[in-house]
């Protein structure tokens, strides 16, 4: 199983072993992590999953398109930055064993 590691603002890491196919905001949730709300249901509406992808695994994960519902949402988020991304959108497969999230200040 894939290990994703949440990072609070704080420096508290979080791992998690996450089966393949599960989104990085369901991971969170079923696994309490303090700052991931992921209020709309993981629909892409609502962004309490905001998170700041690892730089080093941004290629990997792929960055938020301009013009696309992600961005849309995200252009509102708080502290909005290049690396930034919906968890919900984000889908751990075997190819992430090792990704590193961050979530942002103001979430907790
Ligand atoms: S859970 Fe609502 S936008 Fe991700």
């Amino acid at each position: 199983m894939p290990k994703v590691t949440f990072i609070a603002h704080d420096g508290t890491e979080h791992v998690l072993n996450v089966a393949s196919g599960t989104t990085a905001r369901d991971a969170a949730l079923d696994n309490d992590i303090p700052g991931i709300d992921g209020d709309c249901g993981g629909v892409c509406a609502c962004a309490t999953c905001h998170v700041y992808v690892d730089p080093a695994w941004l290629d990997k994960v792929g960055r938020v398109t301009s013009g696309e519902m992600e961005a849309d949402l995200l252009q509102f988020a708080e502290d909005f930055r290049e690396n930034s991304r919906l968890a919900c959108q984000i889908t751990i497969t075997d190819q992430f064993d090792g990704l590193i999230l961050n979530i942002p200040a103001g979430q907790h």
